[in-house]
């Protein structure tokens, strides 16, 4: 049984065969009709136990588009709402003859119960799990990046061969805000390594994770510093997760407007990075906060781009880990 339940199991040929794969799906995506046969027959299913928007439309639309079928279950509106467990709602789901389950869930940890559990014999995929990993995400910031910086002989330009087969080799990346609570920053970390990337994590200390100092990851308090003299390639903001914060951020910064003096790119920021850098966010985001309007509008930020390369990169993962008997993306378990 094949998985996808963290970055830190892809070595470099895993990461670089996705975002390659992920590049010819993107390719097929421009032509009038969009579906491909690839999936026909096979079942996904979408277990969302935490809200999503962009992550669980880009997983429909992904498998809609290899032609699987699809079942869409959201813990609101569902049993779960009663106090089913994830066990009895997974042994439901397997009852119906689920292929993938791409799950979301609360807890750290809740994919890789799944996954060894027996409860479904599909391929379990890690759509987000607390603070842990997110590691779709990380792919496709991983795909945005090198599209724009790799093999496009410099510029933010999307022509060139967008990298493919090429690592992140030689690139800075700075994660900048709420490290703590973020499984986006933590599943970056390590796939960006993996990729040859160095990266530069800038927060305040109290939105340092403890045992930082064992991530692939430089630490700094200082924002301006690192976007002046760090120059970095791709600056990815972080949203400040308010709904983990048990007191409406009191505990963490002193107020909103310290946090985005101290952290928030904004126009000026913006104007003190290399000409080519370019800026992402996961989404949602807090306009204002963590990043303001004319940032997020600018024309440095692919975070739209993020979006639907985000369908190219998933299709890519439903299709290795389900189609591709050959493949080798990292066999979990068995
Ligand atoms: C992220 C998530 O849910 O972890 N968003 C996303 O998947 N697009 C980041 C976030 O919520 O801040």
């Amino acid at each position: 049984m094949k998985h996808l339940l963290s970055t830190g199991d892809l070595d470099r040929a895993d990461a670089i065969r996705i975002l390659d794969t992920a590049a010819q799906m993107a390719a097929t995506q421009d032509r009038a009709i969009k579906k491909l046969p690839t999936l026909r027959g096979r079942t996904v299913v979408n277990l969302f136990f935490e809200d999503s928007t962009r992550t669980r439309i880009s997983f429909e639309t992904a498998a809609k588009r290899l032609s699987a079928d699809v079942i869409n279950f959201s813990a609101k509106g569902s049993s779960v709402s009663k106090g089913e467990s994830l066990k009895d709602t997974a042994l439901t789901l397997q009852a119906m003859g689920a292929d993938a389950v791409v799950v979301r869930h609360q807890a750290s940890g809740a994919p890789h119960t799944l996954a060894h559990s027996g409860w479904t014999h599909g391929a379990v995929i890690n759509a987000g799990d607390g603070t842990h990993q997110h590691p779709t995400q990380a792919l496709l910031d991983a795909y945005t990046i090198r599209r724009h910086l790799v093999g496009t002989g410099g510029g933010t330009g999307t022509s060139g061969t967008g990298g493919l087969g090429q690592d992140l080799a030689g690139l800075h990346v700075a994660v900048v805000g709420d490290v703590l609570h973020s499984r986006v920053a933590r599943s970056n970390v390590e796939l960006l390594h993996t990729l040859g990337a160095r990266v530069t994590l800038v927060a305040p200390p109290t939105l340092v994770p403890v045992g930082v100092e064992a991530w692939t990851a430089d630490v700094s308090y200082h924002l301006d510093e690192v976007l002046l003299d760090g120059k970095p390639d791709a600056v990815m903001m972080l949203r400040v997760q308010r709904e983990r914060m048990s007191t409406a951020g009191g505990g963490f910064f002193p107020s909103p407007l310290e946090y985005t003096r101290g952290y928030g790119l904004d126009a000026r920021r913006l104007a003190s990075l290399p000409e080519h850098t370019i800026v992402l966010h996961p989404g949602p985001m807090n306009r204002g906060l963590e990043i303001s309007a004319d940032a997020a509008d600018s024309p440095r930020a692919v975070i739209v781009e993020q979006v639907a390369n985000g369908v190219a990169v998933r299709m890519a993962v439903l299709y290795l880990l389900l189609a591709g008997e050959h493949t080798s993306v990292r066999v979990d378990g068995e």
